[in-house]
This record gives C-alpha cells, structure tokens and sequence, in this order.
C-alpha cells in the first residue's frame, strides 16, 4: 500500500539555529540546519514513523525576527499546494519562536481547506546540549498524523495551541507560549494526542464589520501580485505618549508604501491617552483606517459604549495589525 504523505516545510528559526558552543543557549545563529537534518534522527527513535512518507521543503531559512510578508506568500503557497495535493495528509511547518503566532494567524486567515497545518519551533538551538527541537518536531508530526487534527495549531514544549489564541510570553523558558484564557488545545503524551477540545477555526470572526471568511482569495492574489501587504503598523498607549510617532507614520518616506492603517495597543480595556486619541483623528481624517486591540497579555477588550473605533476582537495587536492589512486587500 502507497504510504501516506505529510509535507514539512522548514523556515528557519531556533530549531534550525546553531551556536559555536554546546551550553550556548542565546549566542547562536538561527536558522542554519536544512529541514531534512532536523526530520532525519526522528526516524530512528519512533518506529511508528516509517508508516509515513515524510517530505520535506526549505521554503526559507531565516531568523523570524525579520518575517515579512512576502516570505509568508511563499510559504502560504507551498503550504495550499500541499493541502490541495490528495496524497498529502497534513503540513507541518518549522519556524522561530519570536512571530511563530503571527505566521500561525495569518495561515489560519489565507489557507483553505481542513486538513492540519501544525506549526512548531524550539527555544533552544539544534547544537544545544539539551535541544528541545527534536522533541517538538517529534510531537508535531505525531498531531499532523492524528486523525482527529485539523486546521492550524502550534505545537510547543509539549502543548497544542489553537493560531487563534497562542502567543509567546517568555523570552528563555522551554515552556514560552500560552493560550491565555482559552488554554491549550491538546497535550501530546509519548506520541499520543490527547485532546481538551476541537480546533476552532477563524469562521465567523469578524472584526469592525469586516468578514474575514472571504479574505482568503483576495490577499494570496495582492501578495503573489505586489509581494507585499498593505502597509499597516502598530502603535502603543503609554504614559507620557505624544502621539507624534502617528504623525511621523503619516509622512511620505521613499521606497516605502503609504500607510493604510494603524492598530492601537490601547490601555486596559482598549482605552487611549487623549494626545494619542487625537493624532489617530488625525490619521483617520486622512483616509488611514484604526483599529484598537489592548496591550493586556491576557484576556481581550470588552466592548462597551463605544465612542472611538470599535475594538478588534479578540485579537492581539500583532494579529489585528494582520487581519486589517488582510482586510484592506480586498
Ligand atoms: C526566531 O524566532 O527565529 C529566533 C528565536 C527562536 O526561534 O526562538
């Protein structure tokens, strides 16, 4: 019987990283061992392994730090292409830590179809004495394969988080991502997924009236024709905050496109200090869309009687800054 295939794709990252020294967890350089070196241990230690077909793709090989939108089309791409393909089972992804949740959010935005796309990393380089690489990988695969798996999920230090609800909260730690209120998805147990709840999907999220059910087509077609997304960043509310750095944004700089919109990282509760409340006007009044999300790691804005933009949620400011870019390609 033709075995089944599962498609990995490598993009860099910690897992992929190596340092000079063994017992150097923070001097190394990401995103130097090709994917196939990392998959090709694996082999020996889980038996069950063999039963599959495992093919692996250098999509790219870079330190997540500098993600960009035009890396996420090509990986998008070859991540559809696989889902599209009836041999492939599952996809799965090895990526850095540092915007693991943002790459997650924005392919549980674009890809189509249910099959799982598990994404995992590592907080420790390949050459580490203890590398927790292999494990997670190890663990993701065994997810990819679990028939009960579907759409997009992050695979880390043992846990399965939703794309939706991940995010990374600590620097060093093995253990660097939550679910926050929501929690992990699943736990994986020598090999075993044990699931707490399904995987729910991004369908019927929608954000300051925007369905961004539909946006799949509309923002693989504009990365894949201008290689970029609209320009869209991300502001903070703080103490003291003047709001000129909204006012900079607005001015035309060469060789960068105009910005479209702006997601604020408000107090609390999506609040925001008057100053900056009235340069966001500011760039509202000249066409540039805002969106408020709150900079609290935990939880998500409460909406109330709402006297400035509606807040997005439940969305982070970094996955809001996504869904508006995505939003405005349509
Ligand atoms: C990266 O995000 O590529 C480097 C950091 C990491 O993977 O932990």
């Amino acid at each position: 019987m033709e075995k089944r295939k599962v498609l990995i794709l490598g993009t860099g990252g910690t897992i992929a990283g190596r340092a000079q020294v063994a017992g150097d967890n923070v001097g190394y350089k990401a995103g130097e061992v090709p994917v196939e070196e990392l998959l090709a241990p694996l082999n020996a230690v889980a038996p069950w392994m063999r039963r599959w077909h495992w093919q692996a793709q250098q999509v790219a090989q870079l330190d997540s730090k500098d993600m960009d939108a035009a890396t996420w089309g090509v990986l998008a791409q070859a991540a559809q292409a696989g889902l599209d393909d009836p041999d492939v089972t599952a996809v799965v992804i090895t990526h850095g830590t540092d915007t693991l949740e943002e790459t997650a959010f924005f392919l549980s935005l674009v890809l189509t179809g249910n099959k799982p796309v598990v994404l995992t990393c590592a907080m420790r380089p390949a050459s580490a004495l203890v590398p927790d690489g292999p494990q997670n990988l190890l663990d993701a695969l065994a997810v990819a394969t679990d028939p009960t798996a579907s759409g997009v999920c992050v695979v880390a230090a043992g846990n399965v988080h939703s794309a939706l609800s991940v995010s990374k909260v600590h620097p060093y730690k093995v253990d660097a991502f939550s679910s926050g209120d929501a929690g992990p998805l699943a736990c994986v147990e020598e090999g075993r997924v044990r699931w707490f709840k399904k995987n729910i999907s991004n369908d019927g999220l929608s954000t300051d009236g925007i369905d961004l059910d539909a946006a799949p087509y509309a923002a693989l077609k504009w990365l894949k024709t201008k290689g970029d997304s609209p320009r869209v960043e991300v502001v903070t509310s703080h103490a003291g905050v003047t709001g000129a750095m909204v006012d900079a944004l607005l001015q035309p700089l060469a060789g960068v496109p105009p910005l479209m919109g702006l997601v604020v990282a408000g107090t609390g509760n999506g609040t925001l200090h008057a100053a900056l409340l009235a340069a966001l006007q500011r760039a509202c009044s000249q066409g540039v869309v805002v969106w408020r999300s709150t900079r609290c790691p935990f939880g998500q804005v409460v909406p109330g009687p709402e006297l400035v933009w509606p807040p997005a949620v439940p969305l982070s400011p970094v996955k809001a800054r996504i869904a508006l870019a995505l939003s405005l390609t349509r």
